[in-house]
C-alpha cells in the first residue's frame, strides 16, 4: 500500500499528520512534507484515516 500526496493541493490543514503521525510528516510551515511513501505494515488504517481526513482531498491511497 502506498500513499501519494499532491503537495500542490495541500493547504496545511494538518489532519493527515495529526491522524497518522507515523505515516505523514509536517514541514515547518504545517504543510504535509510527505510526497509519496510505502505504508509500513500495520499502519494501513491510520494512513487511510489521514487521507480521508484531508479536506483538500490531496492524498491518494494506492492499495496493493
Ligand atoms: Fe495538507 Fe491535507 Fe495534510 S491539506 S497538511 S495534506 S490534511
Amino acid at each position: 500500500m502506498k500513499v501519494v500526496v499532491d503537495n500542490g493541493a495541500c493547504t496545511g490543514h494538518g489532519r493527515c499528520y495529526t491522524l497518522a503521525p507515523d505515516v505523514y510528516d509536517a514541514d515547518e510551515d504545517g504543510y504535509c512534507a510527505t510526497s509519496e511513501r510505502d505504508v509500513p505494515v500495520g499502519l494501513e488504517a491510520p494512513a487511510r484515516r489521514g487521507a480521508a481526513g484531508c479536506p483538500e482531498r490531496a492524498i491518494t491511497v494506492l492499495e496493493g
